[in-house]
């Protein structure tokens, strides 16, 4: 009985420890959802077309570290995976 329970212990613990699969870690809203849920809570997504196509990702970190200090709901993050999912639009894309 012991013996059982020393393995069940060691089996649980790897279990535990072992880290989580990358589908777990990344539960999180695709770039584009994102956009299309957070950065329409104060503008539309019209705001958001007028620099599609002008800001480079570095740009878009900036515009979006505005909003965050506006108080946009984005995380660090988010505001990365968004910079780099809007500067690959060309002017006139679907958002
Ligand atoms: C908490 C409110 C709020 C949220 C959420 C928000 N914005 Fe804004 N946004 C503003 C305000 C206020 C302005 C106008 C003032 C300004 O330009 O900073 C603006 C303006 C803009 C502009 C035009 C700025 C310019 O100079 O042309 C862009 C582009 C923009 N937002 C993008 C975004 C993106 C992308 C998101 C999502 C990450 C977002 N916004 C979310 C408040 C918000």
């Amino acid at each position: 009985m012991r013996m059982v329970l020393a393995v069940a212990c060691a089996a649980l613990s790897v279990a535990i420890l072992s880290p989580l699969p990358a589908s777990l870690v990344q539960a999180q809203p695709e770039a584009p959802a994102l956009v299309r849920e957070r950065c329409t809570a104060c503008h539309n997504l019209a705001r958001v077309r007028e620099r599609i196509g002008k800001n480079s990702e570095k740009d878009w970190v900036d515009y979006i570290g505005r909003m965050q200090k506006r108080g946009a709901r984005v995380d660090d993050a988010q505001k990365a995976a968004m910079a780099a999912y809007l500067s690959t639009l060309a002017a006139g894309d679907a958002l």
